[in-house]
C-alpha cells in the first residue's frame, strides 16, 4: 500500500467534511488552542514515518496518558493492581461517577479518570518522586527526554476539577485512595497536562505495536503479554461510552483524549496519531475519529 497517498486522501476527505464538534472548554487552557489545527502521523515498527498536516505541533495528550501511567502501574507492581481496578468498559462518560456508588468504589478500568486516578495512587505508593518518575518514564517509552508537562495546562486542571476531586473523595471514602488525596491529583492533573506532537505520540505508542518493545531503543517497556493486555483494554475502554463505534468503525486500539488527540496501533505494524481539537457530543476529536474510519477502511488492515 501507498501509505502517504492514503493518509493524504483520507486526511483531505476529512477535511472537506462540514467541520463539526466544539472544542473542549471546561479546562479553560484547553479553549485557547486554534480548532482548525488537524495532524497526522504514522511510524512503523520498522522505522517508516508517514506525516501529515499539522503533525510537528504540540498538544495537549490529555486522557491518552491514561495508557502511559497503566503501562508503568503494570510494570512496577503486575498484576495486583487489579485488585483495585476492573477491565471492563464503562458505558459512560469519561468522568462519571455513577457506577463507583453501586460498585464500591473500584473503577470499571484504568482509562476513565476513577481508574487512572486509583492507578496515580497506585504509582505514588510505589515511587519516592512519583511526578518526576512519571515523566522520565514518559521520556524512555517517548525516547525524547523532551517531552514535558505543561504547567499552565496542570492549574488550569487543578482550578476548575471540581469533578475530579468529587471523585477522589469518593474513592478516598471507599478506601481505594491510600495516599494524601491533594498530592495524587496533583500527579493526575500533571499527567493530563503531558504535551506532545502527533510524530511523538505516534512514537510513543509504538512500544504497544511491537509487543511491548520501544521499537527505536529495542528496550522492553512491557513484557507481550502486557502488551497485549494494554491494546485489550485500549479496545475496550479507550473511547468512553463510544469504544464500541470505534472498534466497529475504526477497527484498532486506541485512546482518545479531550485536547482533540487519539492513539492506535496495529500490532506488529504500526502506531498512528491523529490530532484536531474540535470534539463530538462523546468528548472525542470529530476529524480524529472520521480520518481513521477512511484510513483503515481504504489500508483493510486491521485487528479484525
Ligand atoms: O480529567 C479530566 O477532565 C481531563 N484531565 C482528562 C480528560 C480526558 O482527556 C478524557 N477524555 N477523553
Amino acid at each position: 500500500m501507498n501509505c502517504q497517498k492514503i493518509i493524504e486522501i483520507a486526511y483531505q476527505q476529512v477535511k472537506e467534511m462540514p467541520s463539526e464538534g466544539a472544542i473542549a472548554t471546561y479546562i479553560p487552557e484547553l479553549a485557547t488552542v486554534d480548532s482548525d489545527y488537524f495532524g497526522v502521523c504514522l511510524t512503523t515498527n520498522k522505522g517508516e514515518q508517514y506525516t501529515y498536516g499539522d503533525a510537528m505541533i504540540p498538544f495537549s495528550i490529555q486522557s491518552i496518558a491514561k495508557v502511559l501511567s497503566l503501562s508503568f502501574a503494570i510494570s512496577l507492581v503486575g498484576e495486583d493492581i487489579w485488585k483495585r481496578i476492573d477491565v471492563e468498559p464503562s458505558g459512560s462518560a469519561f468522568n462519571s461517577l455513577v457506577q463507583l456508588e453501586s460498585e464500591n468504589g473500584i473503577p470499571r478500568n484504568p482509562l476513565i479518570n476513577a481508574g487512572a486516578i486509583v492507578i496515580c495512587d497506585i504509582l505514588s505508593s510505589h515511587l519516592k518522586n512519583p511526578k518526576t518518575a512519571l515523566l522520565e518514564y514518559i521520556q524512555k517509552v517517548a525516547n525524547n527526554s523532551e517531552i514535558t508537562y505543561c504547567p499552565s495546562i496542570a492549574q488550569s486542571e487543578k482550578d476548575t476539577g471540581y469533578r475530579n476531586y468529587a471523585l477522589i473523595n469518593f474513592l478516598k471514602s471507599f478506601g481505594n485512595i491510600k495516599n494524601d488525596v491533594d498530592q495524587v491529583i496533583d500527579l493526575y492533573f500533571h499527567l493530563c497536562s503531558v504535551k506532545m506532537n502527533c510524530c511523538q505520540l505516534a512514537q510513543t505508542f509504538g512500544y504497544l505495536a511491537n509487543k511491548g518493545k520501544q521499537p527505536q531503543t529495542g528496550q522492553q517497556i512491557v513484557s507481550p503479554s502486557q502488551s497485549k493486555r494494554i491494546n485489550a483494554i485500549m479496545q475496550t475502554c479507550g473511547f468512553y461510552d463510544e469504544a464500541g463505534e470505534f472498534a466497529y468503525k475504526v477497527g484498532l486500539p486506541g485512546k482518545s483524549g479531550v485536547g482533540g488527540g487519539i492513539a492506535a496501533i496495529l500490532p506488529n505494524q504500526y502506531a498512528i496519531s491523529v490530532w484536531s481539537p474540535k470534539l463530538n457530543a462523546r468528548g472525542n476529536s470529530f476529524r480524529g475519529m472520521k480520518f481513521l474510519e477512511l484510513f483503515t477502511d481504504a489500508t483493510q488492515d486491521t485487528v479484525f
